[in-house]
């Protein structure tokens, strides 16, 4: 039996909030990034009165954690609240420790006092995922705790599972918690609820009406410090197993019966069960012009830095439309689209002789940097007789909706009320690994693209018979109709 039939798997919410929060993890750079703002944050609404545990190899104490933990949150542009930081940085400590040794986990224990219901947060390289997780239960740490588990879970569909397995036996599913931070963008969410919340959308939403959808998540900086985590993984295991498959089961998903994790989880679930495993031909890799050179990347490396995909969902909704996916780093911008471009009208009536063909109406989804939607629908062109042109109707979610959560902050906060709504199933991670599978094992040549361009010249074959790529947006001011 798989590991997915062994352990009950419920992602049903509980009630009970944590009472302490412990990152493994503490002194990296995903903690320095986003970890210590988005607590911070969760401590601004009044959301996290609890002692706050570090646990790092570094050999830190309460006050370099302090330190460091301040610096971090400046280092993004927040300003900071005297009252509040001083009453975070009070409940800050920290746990010097190798996550190998089992006096490590005693120290954990120590410092967790009379806390009941600690959630562990392992923002840790995989390899250590389920060591950690041992030496807490060995602890008798893991009883009534959660546990966020960072990405990758696993590195193949096999390994996932195995993962899984391991972890069932020290916890129950309910106690586990797969995080993505995507998941926790506000925007991402809103695909789901753009889709469902509103009439007019739904009906359309089929291949009778859509043709292609096309997903860029664009990448505008390098690998940077991050070469030798980064030449392990590639583009395709750091953003489109996880981030990007996510969006694609929150286009494609059906409604969900209610809003609730089961619910939704059972429909983004049916998305990965009905994707073809992605052929080696629908498959794109490039690497930037310059990769080989950074630190902690092999010499002859051929990770990618760029992918481009197209994938098929046979389902009765999908059947006969492309899901166009591209992500690279070193890329000519900065954004996360995606686009539905949905068929022309059945008569094209409104063109004149020397217009151009009206265009495909389009609706944006912009996940990141400039959140919002935008629409491009056809208006009557004054300038002419009778012919259509295109116009957009944008909304830019700052001005609309107001301050959004950082990704982290809701994520975290989830977790500690124990909602796992915004968080990735065990089947759901193993359907994604599945549908790449084939091309994990035969991932085919690595074509160089110059940085500042969009990848190599084999990703805009792929999708030009369906008008090519569409190119993200700038700020909304900047819009071109
Ligand atoms: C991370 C990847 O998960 O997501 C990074 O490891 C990537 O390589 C990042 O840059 C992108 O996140 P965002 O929120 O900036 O789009």
């Amino acid at each position: 039996m798989t590991a997915t039939t062994t352990a009950q798997e419920s992602s049903s919410e509980t009630t009970t909030k944590n009472d302490a929060i412990v990152l493994f993890g503490a002194s990296g750079d995903l903690a320095k990034k986003m970890t210590f703002v988005s607590l911070y944050h969760l401590c601004r609404r009044n959301l996290l009165n609890m002692p706050i545990i570090g646990v790092a190899f570094s050999d830190w104490d309460d006050e370099t954690l302090r330190k460091n933990a301040r610096a971090a949150i400046e280092a993004t542009g927040t300003e900071i609240d005297e009252s509040i930081w001083k009453s975070m940085a009070e409940r800050m400590h920290f746990v010097q420790g190798d996550y190998t040794k089992p006096d490590t986990y005693e120290r954990v224990k120590e410092a967790l006092g009379s806390s009941k219901f600690p959630l562990f947060y392992l923002e840790i390289p995989p390899g250590l995922f389920l060591t950690t997780v041992q030496g807490l239960h060995q602890a008798g740490l893991t009883k009534d705790a959660r546990v966020v588990i960072e990405k990758p879970f696993g590195h193949d569909y096999e390994s996932a599972v195995e993962l899984y397995a391991e972890l069932s036996k020290l916890l129950n599913d309910d106690q586990l918690y797969r995080i993505d931070h995507y998941l926790g963008k506000n925007a991402v969410q809103d695909i789901m609820v753009w889709r469902f919340a509103n009439r007019m959308f739904e009906p359309l939403w089929n291949n009778a009406n859509i043709e292609s959808i096309q997903i860029t998540m664009s990448e505008s900086f390098d690998v940077s410090d991050r070469g030798s985590f980064y030449d392990k993984v590639g583009a395709l295991k750091d953003v489109i197993q996880n981030h990007i498959m996510q969006v694609i089961g929150l286009l494609a998903m059906d409604p969900p019966s209610k809003s609730e994790p089961d619910a939704i989880h059972a429909q983004q679930l049916e998305v990965f069960q009905s994707m073809r495993p992605i052929q080696t031909e629908d498959y794109v890799r490039g690497q930037y012009e310059g990769y080989l050179d950074v630190d902690g990347v092999a010499p002859n490396s051929e990770t990618e830095t760029f992918v481009a995909l197209k994938v098929h969902i046979d389902s009765w909704r999908w059947a006969g439309v492309p899901f166009f996916i591209r992500a690279g780093k070193n890329l000519a911008d900065t954004a996360t689209e995606a686009i539905v471009v949905f068929r022309r009208p059945p008569l094209r009536l409104f063109t004149e002789t020397g217009c151009p063909d009206p265009e495909r109406n389009q609706l944006r989804f912009r996940l990141g940097h400039n959140d919002g939607v935008q629409m491009k629908v056809q208006a009557l062109d004054p300038a002419s007789k009778m012919a259509s042109k295109a116009v957009v109707l944008n909304v830019d979610f700052s001005e609309a909706l107001g301050e959004e959560k950082l990704p982290y902050e809701q994520l975290l906060g989830d977790a500690l009320d124990g909602n796992a709504t915004r968080f990735a199933t065990q089947k759901i991670i193993e359907g994604t690994w599945t549908a790449l599978a084939r091309v994990l094992d035969n991932p085919g040549p690595v074509h160089v693209y110059k940085p500042g361009t969009m990848g190599p010249d084999l990703a805009d074959k792929m999708i030009k018979e369906y008008g090519g790529w569409i190119e993200p947006m700038g700020p909304a001011s900047d819009m071109p109709a």
